[in-house]
């Protein structure tokens, strides 16, 4: 009897806050326009992307302001720009985006940290949600059906899986690939779509009040409610090993690395990166800094503006501790700005060890939510441009993933244990892309050009002894080091593209402390925060929440809820919630579910 008392408060609680002040009209259908022509002229994205920071640029009586520009606090700024907020963003580099920027090097363009995104196709969650940030001006193309390889084994003598898109086809093509393991695959499926449906509710515990989410805990109800919880708790070899013996299947399930070995990452993220692929991967056509170029706008329209070369010092704090402004360096100056409220998409590391006074960093609240997260695994990247169209060269969008050995939580382990002088020589695994291949777009932005992207993971301390040295100025020993990785990894991905070798104009490389300059990632991180099984216990899911222990700050973006383009989209959402004290995610499913009835309509009478 008390138990169906106790579930009537609950829901009814719930029910209260989730209605509560729904006083903002920010979505809708009105928002969108038809997409406007590529914009290919370098100054007229410059003069949007790459606006300097000026005190005469500042927007006056601003309602908050960002600290970075990355999807996560483009998002944020862009949302609270729909609800009438003017809001402005500071980014520290030289252009807006954070990851979804690209650069140019000898005429070719590379895209930093968006090689293909899911989930993109009609009316889903995301493209609605982004469709409304863009006013509907950003457009994907899809990859080959086939859009990921897997290949497993020594050079010479490995084994390659494809993996496909499609509700059934990414089962049906695994399952001719695996005869015997039928069963296990269905399984897998079955737990994938089952933990994409229900990750709303982790999602929950970051919006529902902390008290109800330490009582849910301390009363054992959450497993009660439903088998989510446990599934992010559940480390992922183990719940493979449930599934399967064959190492190449268990490899299969956790292909997409992001410096976390199987044993100790969250069966959930690793499922969910997958289903995220299923229903098709996609690009974005003119390259990921369409995202940035299109967002801005969005945020101008109500007196807000994007800066660049921006670094922020500091948050201001009054006398009682409240949030009221940051301070930005320029030249050997600290300017303040003032703004009711701070969003930092810089992450949870800068935020609080960075941007706070340490009496305030010193704080318990602070030091137990710092205790719960970990710096995340650099990343390694080589930026190869290759002479040649795709025709010429015989490339195509499908990415491949390459491990030199099939237990995926072995290879991790040694891998991460290497010093810095064995690294050369041992590296056990890569992805490969051509950016140029996935975008229609790219023959107009590099005539007769293609480029390549490789990638692996890499630790901060093999590179540490150069984060005092200055970018272009590390010395020799960084060079050969950033030489030799790069060669090591160019040579792996031509015995794969024999026909590449003669082509190659241009090689560069970025290594962890490349994402200390430019994505402003204090350890190099290619993720942000671990993506390791201590964050998605619900205690750290409650608690890496956009509302933080000072009043009036917020956090955004990856560290928010998970990492991806898509991930830190959702931190914006949640965090543009928490300012707005209105649950975003039920207008935006209410817009979702008239876009969709509309399309089954016009579907009707076409
Ligand atoms: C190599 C690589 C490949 C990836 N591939 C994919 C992919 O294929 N698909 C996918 O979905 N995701 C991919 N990702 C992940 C995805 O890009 C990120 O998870 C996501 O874009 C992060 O967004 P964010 O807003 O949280 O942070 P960021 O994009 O990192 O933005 C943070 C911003 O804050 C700024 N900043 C930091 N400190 C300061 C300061 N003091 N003052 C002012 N500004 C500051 C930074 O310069 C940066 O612009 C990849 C990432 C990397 C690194
Ligand atoms: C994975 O989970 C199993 C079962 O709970 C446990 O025995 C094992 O130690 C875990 N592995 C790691 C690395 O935590």
């Amino acid at each position: 009897m008390w138990w169906w008392l106790l579930a009537v408060l609950l829901a009814g609680t719930l029910v209260a806050f989730l209605t509560f002040g729904r006083r903002y009209k920010v979505f809708s259908e009105k928002n969108l326009r038809a997409p406007a022509p590529f914009v290919s002229d370098n100054k007229k994205r410059d003069d949007r992307l790459k606006k300097g920071f000026r005190l005469d640029r500042v927007p006056g009586n601003l309602d908050a302001v960002v600290i970075g520009s990355g999807v996560g606090g483009l998002t944020a700024a862009a949302i609270l720009s729909k609800a009438g907020k003017k809001v402005l963003v500071l980014e520290q580099h030289d252009q807006a985006g954070g990851c979804t920027h690209t650069f140019q090097n000898k005429g070719f363009e590379f895209d930093v940290g968006i090689h293909y995104l899911g989930q993109l196709h009609d009316n889903s969650l995301l493209r609605v949600a982004l469709d409304q940030i863009t006013e509907g001006q950003l457009q994907f193309t899809r990859l080959e059906q086939h859009f990921d390889t897997l290949v497993l084994g020594q050079p010479g003598q490995h084994r390659e899986y494809h993996i496909h898109a499609g509700k059934t086809e990414m089962a049906e093509s695994l399952k001719k690939q695996f005869p015997g393991e039928e069963d296990a695959i269905d399984e897998f499926f079955r737990l994938m779509k089952s933990v994409s449906k229900r990750t709303p509710l982790i999602a929950c515990l970051k919006i529902i009040p902390y008290w109800l989410v330490t009582f849910l805990i301390w009363a054992g109800l959450l497993d009660r409610i439903s088998t989510v919880f446990r599934l992010a708790t559940t480390n992922h070899s183990e719940m493979m090993s449930r599934l399967t013996d064959n190492k190449d299947l268990q490899a299969l399930s956790a292909y997409l690395f992001y410096g976390v070995p199987p044993k100790e990452s969250s069966f959930l993220i690793n499922a969910l990166l997958i289903h995220h692929y299923k229903r098709g991967a996609y690009y974005p056509r003119g390259g990921a800094s369409e995202f940035a170029f299109h967002i801005i706008p969005v945020i101008q329209q109500s007196g807000g503006a994007v800066l660049v070369r921006a670094p922020v010092q500091r948050i201001l704090l009054n006398q009682q501790g409240r949030a009221y402004g940051v301070t930005v360096l320029k030249g050997q100056e600290e300017l303040e700005i003032f703004a009711p409220v701070v969003i930092s998409n810089a992450g949870i590391f800068n935020t609080f060890q960075k941007f706070l006074p340490r009496q305030i960093q010193e704080k318990a609240e602070i030091q137990s939510l710092l205790s719960m997260v970990r710096h995340g695994m650099g990343s390694f990247l080589v930026f190869v441009g290759l002479d040649g169209t795709k025709e010429e060269l015989g490339i195509v969008s499908t990415n491949f993933w390459m491990y030199k050995d099939n237990d995926l939580d072995a290879l991790m382990d040694q891998y991460s244990s290497l010093s810095r002088e064995q690294v050369l020589g041992n590296i056990p695994m890569m992805f490969i892309t051509f950016p140029s291949a996935k975008d229609p777009t790219s023959s107009v932005r590099q005539p007769g050009k293609s480029c390549m992207t490789l990638l692996t993971m890499a630790r901060y301390e093999w590179f540490e002894e150069w984060e005092k040295t200055k970018l272009g100025k590390r010395g020799q020993d960084y060079l050969d080091l950033k030489n030799g990785m790069s060669q090591e990894l160019l040579d792996w991905a031509l015995t794969i593209f024999p026909q590449l070798k003669d082509k190659v104009v241009m090689v560069d490389a970025a290594t962890p402390l490349t994402n200390v300059h430019y994505l402003g990632a204090p350890r190099g991180e290619m993720y942000g925060a671990e993506h390791n099984l201590e964050r998605f216990t619900p205690q750290a899911v409650a608690r890496t929440r956009p509302q933080t222990p000072v009043d009036g700050l917020y956090l955004t973006g990856q560290d928010v809820f998970c990492n991806g383009m898509a991930g830190a989209l959702h931190g914006g959402l949640l965090c543009a919630s928490a300012v707005l004290h209105q649950v975003l995610y039920i207008d935006l499913l209410a817009l979702k579910s008239r876009m969709k009835k509309k399309h089954k309509l016009t579907r009707k009478s076409a």
